[in-house]
């Protein structure tokens, strides 16, 4: 874990991360935080045990800290989060010492996360249900007003 270890020290993440935290303050929707992505690296992490799939925890760790950091370019221009982040992900990546082929594996993920991935049984599949399964929809007190249609909230918490 030591890579994953140096996202959460690099100076780049750590000034996204901080901005993204202000940004979000008293927002009545999802948030996208350490709780966040720390349920979905633990979620993401256990579905790859369940499917005896050899991916690192740096890579699954990785991605989940990653995946919704490109929220602040979304807030601030409109990009999509999935495009701001990868681009944003690939150089911090680059700094922790991801090699290539992680790498691409992280950003195609991050890149597809917020697309459906029926029988997907890739890694981006594999989290793209970690991502989804983290959120306690039922629960929500923002349901009425969330644009998340019926079909794409969580209404199960296991699959
Ligand atoms: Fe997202
Ligand atoms: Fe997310």
């Amino acid at each position: 874990m030591e890579r994953f270890q140096k996202i959460i020290w690099n100076k780049k993440y750590q000034k996204e991360y901080e901005k993204l935290q202000e940004m979000e303050k008293g927002r009545k929707f999802c948030c996208h935080d350490m709780e966040h992505f720390l349920a979905v690296a633990r979620l993401c992490y256990i579905f790859v045990l369940e499917e005896q799939r050899e991916i690192s925890k740096d890579v699954i760790y990785g991605t989940a800290f990653l995946h919704d950091l490109g929220r602040v370019a979304q807030y601030e221009t409109g990009i999509s989060h999935e495009e701001a982040g990868a681009e944003l992900a690939e150089e911090i990546l680059m700094e922790c010492g991801y090699n290539e082929e992680e790498r691409k594996t992280m950003i195609e993920t991050i890149l597809s996360h917020r697309s459906l991935k029926q029988d997907d049984t890739t890694f981006a599949g594999i989290f793209y249900k970690a991502d989804k399964l983290s959120r306690d929809c039922i629960h929500c007190k923002a349901k009425e007003e969330c644009y998340w249609p019926e079909d794409k909230k969580n209404h199960i918490y296991i699959c």
